[in-house]
């Protein structure tokens, strides 16, 4: 939520800019800005995307070899140009980005006005560019010393770059909350929200952590604390490349997502199912695995499609583990007073790594002393970092705002996790095992099959194209599936969708059926699919129109629905790896041809680091 990036070296910073704001758009799109410093600062920002702020800047200075640039989703004050980042102190020594939200910034506001300060902005951002223009002229004191005192005051988060006109050899960068990476080149340095803009530079990094405050000179580099104290860099290796980061042909990074799960599937058991087949491996989980067997319930915590993940292990962990399980949303969870126990474990999904409310209701379970594990893809983000355990989910970047190969990712790991505890409590037999984890390996290859019948899924999409509502229905496992194709459909199409539990459409929604109405039922073969047999009657004598999601094979379905889309036989614990494709790819065409923008769906954000 909200990019930043930024350059210090000998190269013109402006290119770098631009593409790195291109690179980060993913995480709001509502406006960008830069600032470039040369003899001046000359700073450049427009309401909407990063192609009219390229546009507006055409005939513009673009000169510099120092400079930050921003790509912002709004919270304080509309989407406009005033509001727009960069944010220019009033006097014009600092100009300043920022990721996060102060969140006493009307105190803030109120005794800089007092103090003479005007404000341009609606926006926080703007109160800490004045804040910190007030104690530098006000204490006479350097750049850095000003940005300190003037951190020590603000309540909330932020990752910041910030620029001042009286030492234009150095960026000042801050973070509390809200993610920053720096690039390490020769005699350069690169600053980003993560590592995608970073990558074709270079491929050594620092995350900064909680509280540190960088001062990059094109040739030194300086980390703090916020109380002055002298840290000494931890340098990483990204395991990141540029074709990870581009859309490799196809027309939309979404679709390009959705046809890599194979692939992201493969790579997240990868080296984890043992090669004979017979064993699961989970490394991050090695230390914590005699406590998290013992757990007597495990709570799990997510927002968006993590939170459908977790409903999905919520099915895979009671029914293979026999361990309790609850599922909530973070921002729920955290502000509702939970019971949490010691005994308790606490499992945390997120893609990013940095959600603000699953980041929030971390620390409460912390506090309780829970057991925290995450199950996050971004390596290096700020979840993993705080918890005691947990497994990558290797998806690769996932840059298309509406999750797709990352849903496939979690469940895979939960999948691992719920093998691997129903085992180790006696509860899966030897035999049902290896047939779980051979079921597993053979997911991929079913998923490409499923892929193959794109066609057929795009021109179901041409005939309701047009439907105001959609209906998803699942029982089970298949349940979360259906919400996720209900949240996939509204994100990209805008179109209204509700997924609900399959025996729950005759309390409610059964009332919208008509034969308008579009409802999508995940009717694939397991023990509930007699029972969705019938509700398939109960819609069609509603004279809804059946879109089924089934078994390959299935000949009951095919007489009564309107459409069948077929899906491989496989475990039914496996059957949301395949269930959830013919969904994402109904959304996919569905948004394309009403004209959406998938990649990047209006008022949404992909990181969604505030609360
Ligand atoms: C946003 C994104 C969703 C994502 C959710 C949780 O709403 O648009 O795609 O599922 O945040 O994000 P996380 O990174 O924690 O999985």
């Amino acid at each position: 939520m909200c990019g930043i990036v930024a350059y210090i070296g000998s190269k013109p910073a402006y290119p770098i800019l631009i593409n790195g704001l291109k690179r980060l758009e993913y995480r709001g799109y509502d406006s960008a800005g830069i600032a470039l410093l040369d003899k001046n600062i000359s700073t450049y920002k427009r309401k909407g995307k990063v192609s009219d702020l390229e546009a507006f800047v055409e005939d513009k200075n673009t000169n510099g070899f120092i400079g930050i640039g921003h790509t912002r989703w709004a919270t304080h004050g509309a989407p406009n140009d005033v509001n727009a980042h960069p944010h220019v102190s009033q006097h014009g020594h600092f100009v300043i980005i920022h990721n996060g939200i102060i969140e006493n910034y009307g105190r803030l506001k109120k005794r800089l006005e007092d103090r003479g300060y005007k404000f341009q902005s609606e926006t926080d951002t703007e109160v800490l560019s004045n804040l910190i223009e007030y104690i530098y002229l006000k204490g006479n004191v350097s750049a850095e010393i000003a940005v300190r005192l003037a951190l020590t005051k603000v309540i909330g988060a932020y990752g910041l770059v910030i620029m001042c006109k009286d030492e234009p050899d150095k960026l000042i960068a801050a973070r509390k909350g809200s993610p920053l990476v720096i690039g390490i080149g020769k005699e350069e340095y690169y600053l980003a929200s993560d590592a995608t803009p970073i990558v074709e530079y270079t491929k050594s990094v620092i995350y900064l952590n909680e509280n540190d405050i960088a001062i990059i000179k094109k040739d030194e580099l300086s980390l703090k604390s916020l109380t002055n104290e002298k840290l000494t860099p931890e340098i990483h290796t990204l395991d990141l490349d540029v074709d990870e980061i581009e859309k490799g042909g196809y027309e939309h990074y979404m679709l390009k997502e959705i046809f890599e799960q194979p692939r992201s599937i493969l790579d997240t058991f990868r080296g984890r199912v043992v090669p004979d087949m017979s064993a699961i491996h989970l490394g991050g989980l090695l230390e914590v695995l005699p406590r998290l067997k013992e757990a007597k319930r495990i709570i799990i915590i997510g927002c968006g499609t993590s939170w459908h993940a977790g409903l999905v292990g919520e099915y895979l962990l009671e029914d293979l583990a026999r361990i309790p399980v609850e599922v909530e949303y973070a921002s729920e969870f955290r502000y509702r007073n939970p019971i949490i126990n010691k005994d308790d474990v606490i499992i945390a999904i997120s893609q990013s790594g940095e959600t603000a409310d699953t980041l929030a209701a971390i620390q409460l379970a912390k506090e309780n002393g829970a057991m925290v594990l995450g199950i996050c893809n971004v390596v290096g983000s700020s979840i993993p970092r705080l918890t005691d355990g947990g497994v990558y989910t290797h998806a690769g970047p996932e840059i298309g705002v509406a999750s797709t190969k990352a849903f496939t990712a979690q469940v895979t790991v939960l999948t691992m996790m719920a093998i691997l505890l129903g085992r180790e409590r006696n509860i899966i037999s030897d035999e049902n095992y290896k047939k779980l984890i051979l079921e597993l390996v053979s997911i991929p290859e079913k998923i490409e099959k499923i892929l193959t019948y794109s066609a057929v899924f795009e021109k179901i999409a041409a005939l309701y194209k047009n439907a105001n509502n959609f209906l998803y229905l699942g029982r089970g496992y298949f349940f979360p599936v259906a919400l996720e194709g209900a949240l996939k459909l509204k994100e990209i199409s805008y179109i209204h969708a509700e997924g609900y539990p399959a025996a729950e459409m005759k309390h409610g929604p059964i009332a919208l059926i008509d034969e308008k109405m579009p409802i999508v039922v995940i009717a694939a073969k397991d023990k509930s699919y007699e029972k969705v047999v019938s509700n398939i009657q109960e819609v069609k004598a509603r004279k809804g129109i059946v879109i089924a999601i089934v078994t390959e094979g299935d000949t009951i379905i095919k007489e009564m629905a309107d459409h069948v889309l077929e899906i491989p036989y496989t475990h039914e614990a496996l059957g949301p790896l395949l269930a959830v494709i013919p969904l994402q790819l109904l959304s996919y065409y569905i948004a394309v041809m009403r004209g959406c923008n998938v990649d990047q769906p209006r008022n949404l954000a992909k990181s969604v680091t505030v609360e």
